[in-house]
């Protein structure tokens, strides 16, 4: 039996300049044993409230991710008119009220921290004949929007942004919405869903063209709640995603996957504190989702994925992991879109590993919860690790060993930046200290004390 007694809280006085508040601080970690789960996924968290909103009937989602994006969703759902329940740990029952059933809520949606959660309810709130309005916190007012009021204009939606296309938005729903067939300029998942959502209430074939994959959560989900949703070749090499309009939703019940977003933290952690043998149980391993795993194996990582299975149309194992040398790797553009958000964690493990690690074609890092390519290779900086940043991506020289550590790390409301270095804080010589961990309960609810378990050392500043 792995020991679960939680390693005492690192010391104050180890704290990097920065006390009191929200700071975190992060020092040296026993070996990783044993096994654990991880919260269910957020992509198909916010997905799994917006199709059983729209859905006729009672729908009941098990392992939702109880995260402040996810309620941010539920919220606005609610705003719509849906009526949205917990009945339990994890369980959650919507009761949708149809395509085209949702009504002008009479206040301001605040989606928080939630670039999804915003993104899709725009596409679902711009084939409604209604006005609504929208914002979120000042990480989420500065992301472009402009990439979904795009398609959606064409759509007949119209839009009011701030300059640059960025929250407070005003929605206003097409009374008639027509069908469209656009082509993403950028391989976004979430532009694809908005406007496959938005095209649920239009008539005809709705299509997107997609010119590189990106995550395909949502068109697993329409086709588990019933959609025609049809997948075909584009004669470019891409594909092409087509929705039918007007369907009747049939309500499911549904059980969540574990985020590989989320495992990514514990992975990464078993790979680089020394002596660490981790299974991480019931996560979901849809293959655009697994750039990650397959980049850390090209990197020499001991990954294993058993017990293959499936929950909720998407396939899910336990992934065992082993602590072992590795060595740096070039990762190629295209592999972005299936690990767009593993990248802060992975220059972690690549300041770890022995040699040069080239991260490319990360234009999109710029624009998430915080510039990431920024606050990634300012973070590497904090630790001690050399680090390039160019444009468009990151070299980081890793020692073959742990990073010096002992800075502090500026979070930028991004809780995958708290995250990654808190991680780095367990294998680094000197403790690590992050500004701010109030944001990591926007996808990892609980990330401190499950780590704490495993054998790490966080604590408040
Ligand atoms: C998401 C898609 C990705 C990802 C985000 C979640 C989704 O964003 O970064 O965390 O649920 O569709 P983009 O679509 O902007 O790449």
């Amino acid at each position: 039996m792995p020991d679960t007694t939680p390693t005492p809280p690192a010391r104050r006085e180890d704290c990097a300049g920065e006390r009191g508040s929200h700071a975190l601080i992060s020092s040296a970690a026993g070996s990783l044993e044993g096994s654990c789960a991880v919260p269910g996924d957020k992509s198909i968290s916010h997905r799994a409230l917006m199709l059983g909103a729209l859905a006729v009937g009672e729908s009941r989602v098990r392992g939702l991710l109880e995260s402040a994006d996810v309620a941010a969703t539920a919220a606005a759902l609610r705003a719509l008119g849906a009526v949205i329940e917990r009945a339990g740990d994890g369980s959650w029952v919507v009761h949708g009220v149809g395509v085209g059933g949702l009504a002008e809520p009479d206040g301001v949606l605040d989606l928080g921290n939630s670039g999804t959660a915003v993104r899709l309810l725009a596409g679902i709130c711009a084939s409604h004949g209604f006005t609504t309005f929208m914002t979120g916190d000042r990480s989420l007012r500065r992301r472009p929007m402009g990439r979904i009021i795009e398609p959606l204009e064409r759509m007949g939606a119209s839009f009011e942004a701030r300059s640059g296309g960025r929250l407070p938005l005003a929605v206003i729903g097409a009374a008639q919405p027509m069908p469209i067939e656009y082509r993403l300029p950028v391989a976004s998942a979430q532009v694809k869903s908005a406007v496959l959502l938005a095209g649920l209430n239009a008539p005809g074939e709705t299509r997107v063209v997609e010119p590189a994959p990106s995550r395909d959560h949502t068109e697993r989900m329409l086709h588990r709640f019933g959609a025609e949703v049809k997948t075909g070749a584009d004669a470019d090499g891409g594909s092409v995603i087509a929705v039918t309009g007007y369907p009747e939703l049939a309500p499911c019940a549904l059980t969540v996957p574990g985020d590989p977003s989320a495992a990514a933290f514990p992975i990464a952690a078993a790979l680089i504190v020394p002596g660490s043998d981790l299974v991480i149980e019931g996560v979901g391993i849809n293959p655009g989702r697994i750039g990650l795993i397959e980049t850390l194996r090209e990197m020499g990582a001991a990954i294993e994925t058993g017990r293959v299975r499936e929950e909720a149309g998407e396939p899910v194992a336990d992934i065992a992991v082993r602590a072992g040398p590795l060595r740096a790797v070039d990762v190629p553009a295209a592999r972005a879109p299936s690990m767009i958000d593993e990248y802060p964690i992975l220059s972690v493990v690549a300041a770890c590993a022995e040699g040069t690690t080239r991260l490319n074609g990360l234009a999109e890092l710029r624009v998430k919860e915080s510039d990431r390519l920024g606050a990634t290779a300012a973070g590497l900086r904090a630790a001690g690790v050399s680090v390039t940043e160019r444009d468009h991506g990151l070299d980081i020289e890793g020692r073959g060993g742990p990073p010096p550590g002992g800075g502090l790390v500026a979070t930028e409301l991004d809780h995958r930046i708290a995250m990654a270095f808190l991680i780095l804080g367990m294998a680094s010589e000197k403790p690590m200290t992050v500004d701010d961990g109030s944001m990591i309960g926007t996808s990892y609810p609980g990330f401190v004390d499950a780590m704490n378990v495993l054998g790490a050392s966080i604590a408040p500043c």
